[in-house]
């Protein structure tokens, strides 16, 4: 079988730590399972954007359109605005490569402690499906008036109905393999164009989708109850805003986000999908070898299933699972004192 070709864009910060971290899991888990990967690594980052005034080549995207999936680490640091750095990088790669899917899996899992009370470890264990090429994170708008008293800044959220649509088929389609559960995130009360729009389509696609059940939750009252009710839930469908807001809110009900993966997914695979922690390039840790690198590995894990290997991506789940029941190999976030590497010494001990 020709090796399936991985691109590898570490990043900033810790982003590196953890890539190395899941590029290692990577090696003994294609070991044991027989799969070829060859890996193209690009150091496109905060730091080729101060050195070069680009966070990637003019012709990345086409650098990247070969390969058969992307692992990226995380992208930010300080004294390189935010939004330059997302937008230099992450969306332009999301966008080009429609990639409409942001699968973000969540679970308590046994040995981590989570800030919730109710949220019992084994029993917490849901999917947020983000729509993450359109919505709220459109480029229509811009400013009037710079400096100005009267000075205006307009944004536009697109909303589309083949947009909506294949986002909501997904999550129905994605139910049936789990619980069979759908809750879609909206504020149809507020936002009174958009939201009643998502929530016609949401209805017209359930009554295609008779066998998972459904049901519909303001934003609001949705963000309370993964709080105060998390085990309830099995697939959420939102919005590109509200998907990114709920995913971090459930990654903290499930104890950290250093252990959060996912995968942006083109259902079509007409080109790659990229998978990445949710975490971000954390500069208050980064050079101390102490990140937490199970969401950079857990995120590898999709990309195993993603390129065909369900096997391999249980293996590396149970050896996660493993690590984090035992103090000694959890990171400071969770609980433990070990460094990344010791992490990974347990999870390739397990594999
Ligand atoms: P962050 O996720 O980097 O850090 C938030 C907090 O969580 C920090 O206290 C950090 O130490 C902790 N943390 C994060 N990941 C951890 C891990 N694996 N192990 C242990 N602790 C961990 O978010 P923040 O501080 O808002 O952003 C820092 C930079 O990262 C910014 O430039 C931001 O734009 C960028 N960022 C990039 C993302 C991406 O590449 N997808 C996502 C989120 C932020
Ligand atoms: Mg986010």
């Amino acid at each position: 079988m020709a090796a399936q070709r991985i691109a590898v864009i570490p990043g900033d910060g810790i982003g590196v730590e953890v890539t190395a971290a899941a590029r290692r899991v990577l090696d003994a888990v294609a070991a044991r399972h027989g799969l070829a990967f060859s890996y193209d690594e690009y150091d496109w980052s905060c730091q080729r954007y101060a050195r070069e005034g680009t966070m990637m080549p003019a012709d990345g995207l086409d650098r990247l359109r070969g390969a058969d999936a992307i692992l990226l680490g995380a992208v930010g640091w300080p004294g390189v605005p935010d939004h330059v750095s997302l937008w230099g990088l992450l969306i332009p790669i999301r966008r080009a490569f429609r990639q409409y899917v942001n699968l973000r899996p969540i679970r308590v899992f046994e040995g981590v402690a989570s800030p919730v009370r109710g949220a019992v470890p084994g029993r917490v264990d849901f999917v947020v499906v983000r729509e993450n090429v359109e919505g709220e994170y459109s480029e229509i708008g811009g400013r009037l008036n710079r400096g100005l008293p009267d000075e205006v800044a307009m944004q536009e959220a697109v909303f589309t109905r083949a947009g909506v649509t294949r986002i909501v088929d997904y999550a129905f389609t994605l139910a049936r393999t789990r619980r069979s559960y759908v809750t879609s995130a909206t504020k149809s009360n507020g936002i009174v164009h958009t939201m009643p729009f998502w929530d016609e389509i949401v209805a017209e696609r359930a009554a295609e989708h008779p066998e998972v059940r459904s049901d519909s939750e303001h934003i609001d009252a949705l963000a309370a109850k993964l709080v105060l009710q998390p085990e309830r839930f099995d697939v959420i469908v939102a919005s590109n805003l509200f998907g990114d807001i709920l995913s971090d809110l459930a990654a903290a009900v499930a104890g950290s986000i250093g252990i959060a993966p996912s995968g942006n997914i083109d259902p079509t695979r007409t080109y790659p999908s990229m998978f990445e922690p949710v975490h971000g390039s954390a500069p208050d840790i980064a050079g101390q070898g102490v990140a937490n690198p199970l969401g950079a590995v857990w995120s590898a894990a999709m990309m195993l299933d993603h390129l065909g290997h369900p096997q391999a991506a249980a293996d590396v789940m149970a050896a996660v699972e493993a690590c984090l029941l035992e103090p000694g190999t959890r990171t400071r976030d969770v609980g433990g004192t070990a460094s990344t590497d010791e992490v990974v010494d347990a999870l390739l001990r397990h594999l």
